[in-house]
């Protein structure tokens, strides 16, 4: 069987590695794995007074999460740890309470930067808002993408080798840890 992942892009820069990674993740992942990219450009900010009817920006960002099957994080890292965007993203999907779009689903995290650490920082800081929302996330091979600056085409091709390698072997982790979680 096949199943959808929503990838969630933590950046909203126009030339975002993170838009890159997803974009390349789209192209390595296997048959079982339908990528569904979702930026999060005119997410409006959280706020629990309009709850009572929802922005239809948020209505729809739910719906996109509800509609996946998994969900996958690729984030850079901001003052280590996540963009606020991201941290946005995040609220506004995780409500209103007992109906979280996130509850109960597979997912993972990818945290890349152009420096050595690799967000390690966000990476774990979004970890810590994943167990609160009951996201099983996969939790081997860990995903610290450092250097990320030289692993892209003017294309936008990913074409540094060890990278390439290594998101293949993530990404078909990734979906033998969803069809796990969803048996
Ligand atoms: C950064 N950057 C950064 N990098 C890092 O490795 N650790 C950090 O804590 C930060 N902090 C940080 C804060 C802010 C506000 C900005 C704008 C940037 C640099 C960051 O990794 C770089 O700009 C990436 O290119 C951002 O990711 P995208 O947009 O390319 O996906």
């Amino acid at each position: 069987s096949s199943y959808t992942v929503a990838v969630v892009v933590g950046s909203l820069r126009k030339e975002a590695y993170s838009l890159r990674l997803s974009e390349a993740l789209v192209k390595l992942a296997p048959d079982t794995l339908k990528l569904d990219v979702v930026t999060l450009h005119g997410l409006s900010f959280y706020n629990q007074d309009l709850e009572a009817t929802p922005p239809a920006d948020w209505v729809a960002f739910r719906q996109r999460i509800k509609a996946a099957d998994a969900v996958l994080f690729v984030t850079p890292e901001y003052n280590r740890s996540i963009p606020g965007v991201l941290k946005n993203a995040i609220d506004v999907g995780s409500r209103p309470y007992g109906k979280s779009a996130f509850d109960g689903k597979p997912g993972g995290v990818i945290s890349n930067s152009p420096g050595a650490i690799g967000g390690f920082g966000a990476n774990h800081h979004l970890r810590q808002c994943l167990t609160f929302l009951n996201i099983a996330v996969l939790q081997q091979p860990e995903a610290y993408v450092g250097g990320i600056a030289d692993a892209f085409d003017d294309k936008g091709e990913l074409t540094k080798a060890p990278l390439r390698e290594f998101m293949q072997k993530y990404i078909d982790a990734f979906a033998a840890w969803v069809a796990q979680q969803k048996k």
